[in-house]
């Protein structure tokens, strides 16, 4: 497999095509960015640890029984993926009440609503990434009605792994963003990354912010934060 060019510059990361049509790379920057891009910032060595924490998560979430874009890791900032047909919806699973859902409804960050809240963002840039409803979605024809059955199926079997995962850790998963892609055959797995970056994690004894709040309320201790993330699930692996 030859890495060959750079076919997505993102925010926070990048996307290489390779020798073989069916997969791409991914390459984890050191660049936070929040508020759709009103608020930038360089983090050395953030795109390391959020790799080991994404392909940590993928690969758990695989032998798990979700079908995910996640084949390998290459080095400290890169990961083989399949490659993917993106669907532009952003699922937000929300176990506590926290960010722009607390806002928007006047409700205070940390709220344990009596049942987890799926929100559908439609992922457009220009539009800000607004909220939509599963009508509007196949409407606009983003996906069909059986579609979004897997997708929320799927969204909730990550949820229940995620709650598996993070819990014996201490660390209480507030909400997180899944994103979904087709694979060359058509079948819909999940696709970006799971990470600090784009999950609520939060200490389960303090409520201390563990993820990317620590940025958007400049809080400090970004880095250092995102790492105690990854040295918990680290270790797991001792036990
Ligand atoms: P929100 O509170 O801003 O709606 O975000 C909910 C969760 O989803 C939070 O963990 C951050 C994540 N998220 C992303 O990763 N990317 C996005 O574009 C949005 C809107 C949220
Ligand atoms: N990624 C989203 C944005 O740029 C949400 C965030 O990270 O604050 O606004």
């Amino acid at each position: 497999m030859v890495k060959q060019s750079l076919i997505f510059d993102g925010n926070e990361k990048r996307v290489y095509s390779t020798d073989d049509p069916a997969t791409v790379i991914f390459h984890f920057k050191d660049v936070a960015t929040a508020f759709n891009n009103v608020k930038t910032a360089y983090f050395p060595e953030k795109g390391i640890v959020n790799n080991k924490i994404s392909a940590y998560i993928f690969d758990y979430l695989q032998r798990n029984g979700i079908h995910t874009h996640y084949i390998a890791t290459l080095n400290e900032r890169e990961q083989l993926c399949r490659k993917s047909e993106n669907i532009p919806l952003e699922v937000v699973v929300r176990n506590y009440i926290a960010g722009s859902l607390a806002d928007r409804l006047a409700i205070e960050e940390g709220t344990k609503p009596s049942t987890v809240i799926y929100d559908l963002n439609y992922n457009n840039t220009e539009l800000g990434d607004p909220l939509i409803n599963d009508t509007q979605a196949v409407a606009l024809g983003i996906v069909s009605f059986d579609d979004l059955k897997y997708i929320y199926d799927t969204a909730h079997k990550v949820n229940s792994l995620l709650l598996e995962l993070f819990t014996p850790l201490k660390i209480k998963l507030v909400d997180f963003k899944l994103e979904f892609g087709r694979d060359t055959d058509g079948t819909i797995m999940l696709i970006d990354e799971i990470s600090p970056d784009t999950s609520r994690f939060w200490d389960a004894d303090t409520d201390k912010r563990l993820d990317k709040d620590r940025f958007r309320h400049d809080l400090g201790y970004i880095v250092a934060s995102y790492k105690e993330v990854l040295d918990r699930l680290m270790s797991r692996e001792n036990k």
